[in-house]
């Protein structure tokens, strides 16, 4: 995907140069209870991560892209998001999304996942994206309604998170739907 501008943002790939602002949003105090990685990522692991996102290429097989919200009059990364795109012939994705403390509250995430859906339907022509959370994850509940999302279920002691099993919800969209929203 090309950087895309939006009215604040800019969403395009990783650099290396990121590294500083990355660890920053993926080490918050905030942000750790909802990450998957225990302990907390490394400077070593993330500059490894950096490298290899700065030159990933997505063919039409299955795989994982990570894409940096940029911020464009505080000139830098606020947060990331992300596509996993299942093997084609399921024309599926699924997204998520976290941003610094700092830059949370203010539409950032729905302007980043917007610009995510869109590259998702329309450039790769998918069928339907889903995403899931922790069912106490009130803010990414509320940011997946937002983009339109439906829930679909909530699955029981899906994750097992944080030395826990944590219930999940899973919320989806199709291109109909999408493209259906895009209209009005
Ligand atoms: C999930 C997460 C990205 C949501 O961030 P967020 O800031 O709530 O979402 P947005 O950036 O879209 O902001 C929306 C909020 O800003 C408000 N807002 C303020 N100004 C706004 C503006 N100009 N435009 C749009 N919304 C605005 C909205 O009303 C909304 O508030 P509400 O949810 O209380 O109604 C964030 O909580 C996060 O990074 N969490 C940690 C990581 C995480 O949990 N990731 C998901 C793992 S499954």
């Amino acid at each position: 995907m090309e950087p895309v501008v939006t009215q604040r943002l800019i969403i395009r790939r990783l650099a290396e140069t990121d590294l500083l602002d990355f660890i920053a949003c993926r080490t918050h105090p905030d942000v750790l209870p909802c990450m998957l990685e225990e302990p907390p990522i490394t400077e070593e692991i993330a500059q490894r991560f950096l490298a290899h996102q700065a030159v990933l290429e997505i063919g039409d097989e299955r795989g994982s892209i990570t894409f940096a919200i940029h911020h464009i009059d505080d000139a830098k990364m606020i947060g990331e998001v992300n596509i996993h795109l299942l093997p084609k012939q399921q024309s599926h994705g699924e997204i998520g999304w976290l941003l610094h403390p700092d830059y949370q509250g203010r539409g950032y995430a729905t302007e980043a996942a917007q610009v995510l859906l869109t590259y998702g339907f329309a450039h790769r022509k998918l069928h339907r994206i889903t995403s899931m959370c922790d069912t106490r994850n009130t803010a990414s509940i509320r940011l997946m309604e937002r983009l339109g999302m439906r829930r679909e279920g909530h699955l029981k002691q899906s994750n097992f998170m944080q030395g826990a099993w944590q219930d999940e919800y899973i919320y989806a969209l199709l291109s109909d739907e999408w493209l259906l929203r895009q209209t009005v």
